[in-house]
């Protein structure tokens, strides 16, 4: 029997006790043996639910127990959890986490931890909540270099974009409604910044490459200036608009990124609809495979929690090796890096169209009914070259990378 702490009886806490309690008899055929919930650490009091039979609100009895062999953080932010993650570690207890800021900083420290004990770090839930990626990445796709991934890494975002694109609604009607429904949270600033898929493109990042990749790093563009119009222009160049979080090996190292683009109606993600996610990933040999699925929610995070929780024990006495140390990735600057622009240039296009042919080499797009502006894709051009190519073209109204 292998006992185990829950730190955090919030959703995804409360979610991995029901799946713990739901799957019982296959999680323990699956894990080898038994798996105990031995304690639920809360600082609050939950009367009348069961776990207040094994509710502890002094971690040190967890941490001091030197039955509990597993600890699973889903307590999230990063204080305390990586002073309980660390602790635990340094004890000699493994830990599963769905803590996504807490990987994405001190992940490359806590598996090293982990490495010298014998235990294990394990943090499937981090990205994509209940999406296998993070064992695929670390176990199955090991025959091939990384050369791409690319993904859908919020439910939020795609929400309000798929909104947006098929029912022709302006942002803040959308991001209101979908607050009301409760898919998007009071404060919606990390989600439509793009500060969430941010963190968990810095873990994948680091993961392919092996190195930290800090997020702070990571140029980061949000939704909040994406219009109705935009997508009347997507649906004109038979394209669509995502939120993508991106890290593509260029000549140099690897380019990380978040923001929107256009892609192709036809390209795999495109068809990630609602709060769905999708990680897109591209192998030297292999070429391209996609995961898809439920990347939020009580119990698909749970899900993956769990799958954690009988890795762990299944490797009781052994690390699981993960190739992602502490030494900082450089990544190659944005600027440098090519990509296809579409700009809203307001005027006539008859006056403007000449300049931005000879400005930007691409093709001019219109919408019907939409007078005083026309819409432009340029050729590919280094980020830094549309920037002062942009800064001189006067009445550009708003830029969207463009990958039809
Ligand atoms: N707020 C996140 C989302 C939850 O919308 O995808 C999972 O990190």
């Amino acid at each position: 029997m292998v006992n185990i702490a829950v730190l955090g009886y919030g959703t995804v806490g409360s979610g991995v006790v029901e799946v713990l309690r739901t799957n019982q008899e296959s999680i323990n055929r699956r894990a080898g043996q038994e798996i105990n919930l031995k304690y639920v650490l809360d600082l609050r009091d939950f009367p009348g639910d069961p776990v207040e039979e094994i509710l502890v609100h002094d971690y040190n009895t967890i941490l001091n127990d030197d039955d509990v062999r597993i600890v699973v953080e889903v307590m999230g932010g990063v204080n305390p959890a990586y002073q309980f993650v660390k602790d635990a570690l340094l004890k000699g207890k493994s830990v599963c986490t769905s803590n996504k800021e807490l990987v994405a900083k001190h992940g490359a420290e806590l598996l090293e931890i982990a490495k010298n004990n014998k235990i294990n770090f394990l943090f499937e839930a981090s990205v994509g909540g209940g999406i296998p990626i993070i064992r695929p990445l670390n176990q199955s796709l090991t025959a091939d270099e990384i050369v791409e991934i690319s993904g859908i890494l919020n439910g939020t975002t795609n929400y309000i974009l798929t909104k947006m694109s098929k029912e022709g609604l302006a942002f803040d009607a959308v991001l209101k409604e979908a607050q009301e429904l409760g898919y998007a949270e009071r404060n919606p600033e990390a989600d439509v910044e793009g500060y969430d898929a941010c963190r968990k493109i810095a873990i994948l990042s680091s993961l392919a490459c092996g190195h930290q990749v800090d997020y702070e790093d990571i140029y980061t563009e949000g939704i909040t200036k994406i219009t109705d119009i935009d997508f009347k222009y997507a649906d004109k160049l038979g394209v669509t608009i995502k939120l993508i979080g991106s890290s593509r090996k260029v000549e140099g190292g690897f380019a990380a990124m978040v923001a929107p683009k256009m892609i192709s109606k036809e390209h795999p993600l495109a068809g990630v609809n609602g709060v769905m996610n999708a990680i897109f990933v591209k192998g030297n040999v292999l070429g391209d495979v996609m995961f898809y699925g439920a990347g939020a929610g009580k119990l698909p995070t749970a899900s993956a929690v769990v799958s954690d929780v009988v890795d762990a024990v299944k490797h009781m006495g052994t690390n699981i090796m993960t190739i992602w140390n502490t030494r900082k990735a450089e990544l190659v600057d944005i600027k440098n890096v090519s990509t296809r622009f579409f700009v809203r240039i307001k005027g006539s296009m008859n006056e403007k169209l000449d300049k931005a042919n000879a400005v930007f080499k691409g093709k001019a797009v219109t919408v019907d009914g939409l007078d005083g502006e026309f819409g432009y894709v340029t050729a590919p051009m280094t980020e830094k070259d549309y920037s002062s190519a942009a800064a001189e073209f006067n009445g550009i109204i708003s830029m969207i990378r463009y990958e039809g």
